[in-house]
């Protein structure tokens, strides 16, 4: 018979039901009754923690789902795992990502449960723990922390993070002064809560919903609401009955949910990162991402969420308008039907019950969208033979378009270094090039692509330059910013042989980045590459594993050990 609740995976003594007496004779250390340790058991991962504000509701929300779950006739079992924000992680939270999927994933298949929630937020939390529990495949369901409220500086609407760099910027143009940036300071994050634009978690929220594994509604909610309290205590009533109902994971992370999330991605105008994190969901599901075919789904959906940085509007406005639930009623033709979600409902049926949106200037109509195109598309050429992207409903219509001079800084450093050197010799037309921010080269892939203006442009009033990287960007940047080169510099790919003077041309509309310099040349300076010096910090612990194993942006930035054996299937079909 299968095992359930505290009969699951016994701790090895060679003698079972030792294990399972002695195991129940250490939880009743902590006054549990029989009765209660005879429950279907669910996990709730604890990731709270005094370095991550975007969490800072987390005790509420974790009585709030045990409310829920012991209402269902559970028993709810708080856990930590690790946490990560994204200002306080060293070089960068993506380098911690894979981290804490594999603590995610050891901890849920070493601990007896037989459901969990995951309660995520802050950007890389919601990706590393789905990805944990896609290995898995026990009955999970995401719950996450919700966006912040927005602030106010001076009567101006202020949120985390696009008006964190839109101040910064104006602060390096001399427009604001060191009061002003101190007091904009203040206001930037009202409360706890993940940043109140279409950034990374909020991407990740959104498109966590469309995925199927969170509950109708409960991607917006603010973090300190009354709304938040409630999905947090239906999230532990749904898990209960994911274990009734037999609702494990591999019915519900299909290739129609990676479909419908890809949809919501492109429709939000969400953050490049979301791409990534997609990817690497989808490869600890045997599933590989079609660059090509998602560049062709882009295409065809439209960007109908007007937030920042694409728009103009904050979370809690979205959520008013109806959430995500009105997106997918406008996306309604464009998705798969048959997907099942965590509430044991199809797609199709969770349709039948939503409803149009509520406010139509924060959410448009496919008719009339704030961007006729889905907001990334995929670029090729031979500066990037293995692809890279734009956010293209983020950056200059002028600048889709361009060939420039390249102005190349050769890491971060020397980017640094030299970015505000009233001698930098840069002119508004140039193509900003920055290398060694890849996953190798950061390590970690930092996000970094969101170059600064050179300050003496910057001073010239210039707001936007064509920039290109291996690096990522936050979601709450905009720009028009070429991301992802893959190859990366830092393993031998075309952009480590870029030099200063060279011509680019970008062409978003062609879907094309051309180094324009001869073939033979670029073999030639190819061949010269010096062999990188190996580093002392590289050659022990987390960071090692980190460089011997991470796999490039085209694949996730996963490890190559925790992807599938088998890559079976492929997004989009
Ligand atoms: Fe946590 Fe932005 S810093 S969501």
């Amino acid at each position: 018979m299968k095992k359930t609740g505290l009969h699951k995976g016994l701790t090895q003594y060679g003698d079972i039901d030792f294990s399972l007496f002695l195991r129940k004779a250490f939880i009743k250390g902590a006054g549990y009754s029989d009765d209660a340790l005879d429950r279907p058991i669910v996990g709730i991962t604890n990731t709270g923690s005094g370095y991550n504000p975007c969490h800072g509701n987390m005790p509420q929300l974790l009585d709030a789902v045990k409310r829920g779950v012991m209402l269902s006739g559970g028993l709810p079992v708080e856990f930590p795992t690790i946490s990560v924000h994204e200002s306080f992680a060293h070089p960068t939270s993506m380098y911690l990502r894979n981290l804490m999927s594999m603590d995610t994933e050891e901890m849920l298949r070493a601990q007896p449960m037989d459901a969990v929630v995951l309660i995520g937020g802050c950007d890389k939390t919601v990706p590393a723990q789905l990805m944990g529990a896609a290995s898995v495949g026990i009955p999970a369901i995401q719950l996450v922390t919700g966006p912040m409220l927005s602030g106010s500086y001076r009567g101006e609407r202020v949120g985390a993070c696009t008006d964190c760099r839109a101040y910064w910027g104006r602060y390096r143009a001399n427009e604001i002064d060191d009061e002003g940036i101190a007091a904009v300071n203040d206001q930037l994050v009202s409360s706890v809560g993940t940043c109140c634009v279409m950034g990374t978690a909020s991407t990740m929220a959104c498109l966590t919903e469309g995925l199927g594994m969170m509950l109708p509604g409960s991607a917006t909610a603010p973090a300190v609401s009354a709304d938040r309290q409630r999905v947090a205590e239906h999230t532990g009533r749904q898990a209960v009955a994911m274990i009734q109902q037999r609702l494990t994971l591999d019915k519900v992370l299909t290739p129609a949910a990676l479909m419908n999330a890809f949809r919501v991605l492109f429709a939000i105008g969400g953050s490049t990162n979301g791409l990534v994190h997609l990817t690497a969901i989808a490869g600890r599901l045997g599933i590989k991402i079609d660059l090509e075919k998602l560049d062709q789904m882009s295409a065809e959906t439209p960007v109908l969420v007007n937030l920042k940085p694409s728009g103009d509007h904050y979370m809690e406005d979205l959520h008013r308008a109806g959430g995500v639930p009105a997106i997918l009623h406008e996306l309604k033709p464009l998705l798969e039907q048959d997907a099942v979600t965590v509430t044991g409902k199809t797609m199709s049926e969770l349709l039948e019950d939503s409803e149009p949106a509520f406010n139509r200037d924060v959410i448009k109509t496919r008719k009339e969208p704030i961007y006729v195109q889905g907001g990334i598309a995929v670029l090729k050429g031979n500066l990037a033979p293995k692809g890279a992207i734009i956010k293209q409903s983020a950056a200059s219509p002028e600048l889709m378009s361009h060939e420039g001079r390249a102005v190349v800084f050769e890491n971060a450093e020397d980017l640094a270094d030299r970015l505000d050197a009233p001698d930098l010799d840069v002119n508004p037309n140039d193509i900003l090039v920055l290398k060694g921010i890849g996953p190798v080269g950061g390590p970690g892939m930092p996000e970094a692509g969101y170059i600064p203006i050179p300050k003496k442009l910057a001073q010239q009033g210039v707001h936007d330059m064509v920039r290109i990287s291996d690096g990522r960007m936050s979601g709450t940047a905009s720009g028009t910013i070429v991301l992802h080169v893959t190859p990366e510099a830092a393993l031998g790919g075309v952009l480590a042989i870029v030099q200063t003077g060279d011509r680019i041309r970008l062409d978003v509309a062609a879907r094309s980045l051309e180094l324009l310099v001869e073939a033979k040349e670029i073999e030639r300076r190819l061949q010269q590459l010096p062999e990188p010096a190996p580093r002392p910090e590289d050659q022990r612990g987390y960071r090692k594993l980190f460089l011997q194993s991470v796999l490039q942006a085209d694949q996730g930035v996963d490890f190559d050990f925790l992807q599938a054996t088998e890559i079976s299937r492929s997004v989009p079909s």
